[in-house]
């Protein structure tokens, strides 16, 4: 019996099938979009966004001081070491499934669901949030401009809970442009991304002539008592094995740069790109690393800039960074801020959405959901089918879900797939040592191990309540499997199974 049509936990999709477009199959039907620097321009599109002017101020009064400095650094490094992982494995398997389909090929169907299932909360999570931060900053830029919205309407724009317009607006906004094509995307993506770095640029610039070094004085700041309101759901892992820890010191340090990685989510999108984009074996790995390295500059120095503008004891957790310029006398700063965020958030949520449909897409292909939703439009020459559903339940849980406080519940997501991913390039140097890769981790397996042992650290420093809602996700998801994608997989022999390939050819045979 082939392998493909064994029992739902073992069976794998063979990587003739997850490569066969540069096998010469038909599985494929995306169109080539993407060179070697859109994928760059991609990564950071997505990774550059809510992360960057909320995040390090926040983090730094409530949890790690000015030692937030370091919790970027552990979130980068730690991403650096899985973005090595990705970047073997999508050289390997340049598949729009990314994670998904590299589990496939590697561990076998249930393992690829319950990651694509964990790809599903962490992009539709990810995106449907940041929608929500980008109508705040718009409705706060607007404002500031001196913009006043129609007494009716006025409610409902710029809300953190409830329905709210402006989220609305710029969901349907993405979800159109997604629809319409990738290549619209991509222009308005590339200038967006280049106005959104020159406000950092700004910031950093102007930041710097109100550095104070003695603000970095308090690393690690002392450790504080757990307050009162802190409950044993809302502590981290971490906590029952050693207590109930409070926060500041080394832990608040650790416990920061856990929750941190969200800034770093989106390299792993790029990833995702992978079918559409030109010599992807050898273009998305290096899209993938260079974008991180990109961001993991900008953050750390963003991240200095805030700590060492204001004390960590005085920085306002609203809005830390546009505060702490107006606290230096540097008012325009806070338009540029917003002006800056606004488009910053736009090529997130984004990417972030291209990424979902592409995914999902995948899944569709595969019969894991249902295989409507994988038919490419003739015109657009996108997945509109798939693309609008997305947008629609993204609309729903902005509008619905308080999303902005279940940023922990996408970082569990992601360093599950992270997780996966580091393990597959493990068992892939092993069960297929001979399949042609574009890039190699490099000092493996001691790089794949730390990834490994860095996101195991980062998810027991994720509280326990966080850890529930996952657990209550994937079985969900598992439920949704047993009850649907196992039978209808087409490896199950219900579905068309697509034609193969005849084998490796021109550049890519190695
Ligand atoms: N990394 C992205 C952000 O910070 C999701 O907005």
């Amino acid at each position: 019996m082939p392998e493909g049509h064994s029992s739902s936990i073992v069976r794998r999709l063979p990587p003739s099938e997850a490569t066969n477009r540069w096998t010469g199959g038909a599985r494929h039907g995306l169109p080539r979009a993407y060179g070697p620097m859109d994928l760059v321009v991609m990564g950071v599109g997505v990774m550059i966004g809510a992360g960057i002017f909320s995040l390090a101020g926040r983090q730094a009064a409530t949890m790690a001081g000015p030692g937030v400095v370091l919790s970027f650094m552990i979130a980068g490094i730690t991403s650096l070491l899985v973005a090595f992982c990705f970047a073997e494995l999508s050289s390997a398997l340049p598949t729009s499934g990314s994670a998904y389909t590299f589990t496939y090929v590697i561990f076998g169907e249930v393992w690829a669901w319950a990651v694509g299932w964990a790809l599903v909360l962490e992009l539709l999570l990810a995106g449907a949030g940041v929608s929500r931060v980008w109508s705040l900053y718009a409705a706060q830029l607007l404002t500031d401009l001196g913009v006043r919205f129609p007494e009716p309407l006025a409610p409902f724009i710029g809300r953190s809970e409830g329905f709210d317009l402006f989220t609305l607006f710029i969901l349907l906004l993405m979800t159109g442009v997604i629809t319409l094509g990738t290549r619209i995307g991509l222009r308005a993506l590339r200038i967006i991304v280049a106005a959104k770095l020159l406000a950092i640029g700004a910031v950093i610039v102007v930041g710097v002539t109100h550095f104070d070094q003695r603000n970095l004085s308090a690393i690690p700041v002392p450790p504080a008592p757990a307050g009162p309101s802190v409950d044993a759901l809302h502590s981290p892992l971490l906590g029952l094995l050693f207590g109930q820890p409070g926060a500041f010191g080394w832990f608040g340090i650790f416990a920061a740069s856990a929750v941190i990685t969200f800034a770093y989510i989106g390299f792993d999108v790029v990833a995702t790109a992978a079918e559409e984009a030109e010599d992807a074996p050898l273009s998305v790995p290096k899209g993938i690393i260079r974008s991180l390295i990109v961001t993991t500059v900008v953050y750390i120095a963003v991240a200095l800039v805030m700590v060492g503008m204001i004390s960590y004891d005085r920085i306002d957790v609203e809005a830390p960074l546009a505060n702490a310029f107006r606290a230096a006398g540097e008012g325009f700063m806070v338009h540029v801020i917003n002006l800056g965020a606004v488009l910053g958030l736009t090529t997130v949520v984004l990417v972030l959405l291209v990424g979902l449909t592409r995914v999902m897409f995948s899944m569709a292909r595969d019969g894991l959901f249902p295989r409507s939703l994988a038919k490419v439009d003739r015109r657009y020459h996108s997945p509109t089918r798939v693309t609008l559903l997305i947008g629609g339940v993204a609309i729903v849980v902005a509008e619905f879900v308080p999303v902005l406080t279940l940023e922990p519940l996408v970082v569990i997501g992601t360093l599950f797939v992270f997780v996966a991913v580091a393990a597959g390039v493990l068992r892939m140097r092993r069960t297929m040592p001979d399949l042609p890769r574009g890039f190699r981790v490099p000092f493996s397996p001691f790089v794949p191990m730390a990834s490994i042992a860095a996101c195991l650290w980062l998810l027991v420093n994720l509280q326990i309540i966080t850890w529930l809602y996952f657990a209550a996700w994937m079985a969900v998801g598992l439920l949704v499997y047993l009850l649907y994608g196992r039978h209808n997989s087409v490896l199950a022999g219900n579905g068309q199974v697509p034609p193969s390939g005849p084998g490796l050819r021109g550049r890519h045979r190695r």
